[in-house]
């Protein structure tokens, strides 16, 4: 790796702890306004200072964070899809190297849909975001799927992951399942894990610690922040996991403490719009 590329992995996943705590609010590129969601500047600006890095499109970016913010930004660069559209694995590269340099992104985000219908475009998006990416020194993150009727176990999710790695990514997410660590294992770059729907704090803790526990380098995380009605609490809780190797009793310890302090609660979901529930999960 050149400098400028080193330099970027060193912004996504912190060289003291080699963990990270990426928040994922990119959620609306496909789905729309999603509960709690509904005005990203106002989901996000109370989490900002915990996040190692903000994962989302460049809309949300140029409306809703301030650019003075120092916070590293993962951006997602795929997509043309929709929850109501004909397929949501059809999806094409949608923001160029240009804008992302210009936008001053640590890491491109890109998803495949291994075992869809279009699974080789997905794949070939993947290779040419590596190649543009590898050019100017910026990391690719590939968000795995895997098609609608195979389970997310890890014999599917390890496939997934192993093929990105293959294809040049730099860092891969994926899902947590049983024998996560084969997945880990098969996979020869870092790998993060979604958080997925929304679970009870506690649970979502447990998800997050083990995932590490069992060799993610750490979590992408968006639903089970921000959807908490607690969301300054469960970040901090989560990042105690991530970054503190806190078990999951202290953890949840800590969102319990915080939790009192926590004025960011949102007792009531902000929609303004029926939203639309997230499809991968
Ligand atoms: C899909 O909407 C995105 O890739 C999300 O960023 C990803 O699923 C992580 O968010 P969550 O923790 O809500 O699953």
């Amino acid at each position: 790796m050149d400098w400028g590329m080193k330099n970027r992995m060193s912004k996504i996943i912190r060289p003291d702890t080699g963990r990270c705590l990426m928040l994922a609010i990119d959620h609306g590129y496909f789905l729309g306004p999603t509960e709690r969601l509904e005005v990203p500047r106002r989901t996000v600006a109370p989490l900002l200072p915990y996040a190692d890095s903000l994962m989302l499109t460049r809309g949300v970016l140029r409306t809703s964070v301030p650019p003075e913010s120092n916070v590293p930004i993962v951006l997602r660069v795929s997509g043309a899809t929709s929850i109501i559209g004909e397929d949501l694995s059809k999806e094409t590269i949608v923001t160029s190297i240009e804008e992302a340099i210009k936008l001053n992104a640590s890491c491109l985000a890109l998803s495949i849909f291994v075992g869809s219908k279009y699974e080789h475009q997905t794949l070939a998006n993947l290779a040419k975001l590596v190649d543009e990416g590898e050019k100017y020194g910026i990391p690719v993150l590939a968000v795995t799927a895997v098609g609608k009727d195979m389970a997310r176990d890890a014999r599917y999710l390890g496939l997934a992951c192993r093929v990105a790695a293959e294809l040049g990514a730099h860092v891969v997410k994926t899902y947590y399942c049983d024998n996560f660590e084969e997945v880990v294992e098969g996979c020869p770059v870092p790998l993060i894990i979604a958080g997925g729907k929304k679970l009870p704090e506690a649970d979502a803790l447990k998800l997050a610690h083990d995932a590490v526990h069992h060799g993610a380098s750490g979590v992408d995380m968006g639903r089970n922040i921000w959807q908490s009605d607690w969301p300054v609490a469960m970040i901090k809780a989560v990042r105690a996991i991530v970054h503190k190797d806190a078990d999951v009793k202290e953890a949840y310890g800590i969102f319990l403490k915080e939790k009192e302090k926590d004025k960011s609660g949102q007792k009531e979901p902000q929609k303004v719009v029926k939203t639309v529930s997230h499809s991968f999960d």
